[in-house]
C-alpha cells in the first residue's frame, strides 16, 4: 500500500521545519528532515578531512568519490525524542526527533551556520546525493511522509500527493534568525547572516544535479509577511484540496 506524501521544499529559513513539524504531528505522519542528511555528511566529511578550509575551495577540490563511501558508510538513524522537555514546536528547532548517527547523537552538533555551509557544499555533489537516495524514498514506505527539504516535489518523491514550496525574501529570512540568535542570547550580525544566506540560495540554486527550485506541480508560498499559523493554514486548505483531510 502506498502511504501518502505531503514535500516541502524551500530555502532555510522561511519555515519549513516549524510547518512541517506542525503537520506531521496534526496528521501523525514521520518526518523527513533531508537538510540534517546533508548536514550529517558535511560534518563527518570534515571530521574525515574531506572537506575543510584548506580544502573549501572550488567543487574540483573536494573528492566526491570518498564522501560518497563515506555517506554510503554512515548509519543513521531517526529516533522518536523521548524527552519531550526539548521538544519546541514553535521554533520548528528538530529536536523533536533524536539524529544518531555511528551511534552518536548529532542533533545539536549539525545545527550551526558553519555546518549549513558545509551542507550545501557537499549537496553539490551527483554521488552523495544519490548515496541518500534509497534512504529517503524508503521512509516512504512506512508511514505518511511530511518530506522536508530542497528536492523532495522534484526528485525524491516526484508522485507526492501534495507538493508545497515554501520561500520567504532572503531579508525576512536574516531577520528570523538574528531574532531567534538574539531570543538564545547568543551574538548576531544581520549582514553576515544575510551574505551566508543569499550565499548558500545561490549554491543550492544553482546546481546542476536537483537545485532547489519549486516542482511543476507544487504550490508556491512566500511566507516573507506570514506567520506560522496563516502558513499552516494555507497549506491545510491546499492538502485537503488534494483529499487530505485534517
Ligand atoms: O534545510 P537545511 O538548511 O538543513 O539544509 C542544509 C543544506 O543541505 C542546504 O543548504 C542544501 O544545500 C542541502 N540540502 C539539499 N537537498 C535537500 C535538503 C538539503 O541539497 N533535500
Amino acid at each position: 500500500m502506498a502511504y501518502p506524501v505531503i514535500t516541502i521544499d524551500g530555502p532555510s529559513g522561511a519555515g519549513k521545519g516549524t510547518v512541517c513539524l506542525k503537520l506531521a504531528e496534526a496528521l501523525g505522519y514521520q518526518l523527513l528532515d533531508s537538510g540534517a542528511l546533508y548536514r550529517i555528511v558535511g560534518l563527518k566529511a570534515v571530521e574525515a578531512g574531506l572537506l575543510g578550509v584548506e580544502s573549501d575551495g572550488e567543487n574540483g577540490d573536494i573528492d566526491a568519490n570518498q564522501i560518497a563511501k563515506l555517506t554510503s558508510d554512515l548509519d543513521i538513524q531517526f529516533l522518536p525524542n523521548i524527552n519531550t522537555d526539548d521538544i519546541d514546536t514553535n521554533s520548528g528547532s528538530g529536536h523533536h526527533i533524536r539524529i544518531v548517527v555511528d551511534g552518536q547523537d548529532v542533533g545539536n552538533e549539525i545545527r550551526n551556520e558553519t555546518i549549513g555551509h558545509y551542507a550545501s557544499k557537499v549537496a553539490v555533489l551527483p554521488e552523495v546525493r544519490s548515496a541518500l537516495l534509497d534512504l529517503q524514498q524508503d521512509m516512504a514506505n512506512e508511514a505518511g511522509l511530511i518530506a522536508d527539504g530542497r528536492d523532495m516535489g522534484t526528485v525524491v518523491f516526484p508522485n507526492a500527493d501534495v507538493k508545497i514550496y515554501l520561500t520567504a525574501s532572503a531579508e525576512a529570512r536574516a531577520d528570523r534568525r538574528v531574532n531567534q540568535l538574539t531570543d538564545a542570547g547568543d551574538n548576531a550580525n544581520y549582514e553576515a547572516i544575510l551574505a551566508s544566506i543569499k550565499e548558500r540560495d545561490a549554491r543550492d540554486e544553482n546546481r546542476s544535479v536537483s537545485p532547489s527550485k519549486p516542482a511543476e506541480d507544487a504550490l508556491v508560498l512566500d511566507s516573507s509577511s506570514m506567520d506560522a499559523d496563516t502558513v499552516f493554514a494555507e497549506i491545510k486548505k491546499h492538502c485537503q484540496r488534494k483529499g487530505i483531510c485534517f
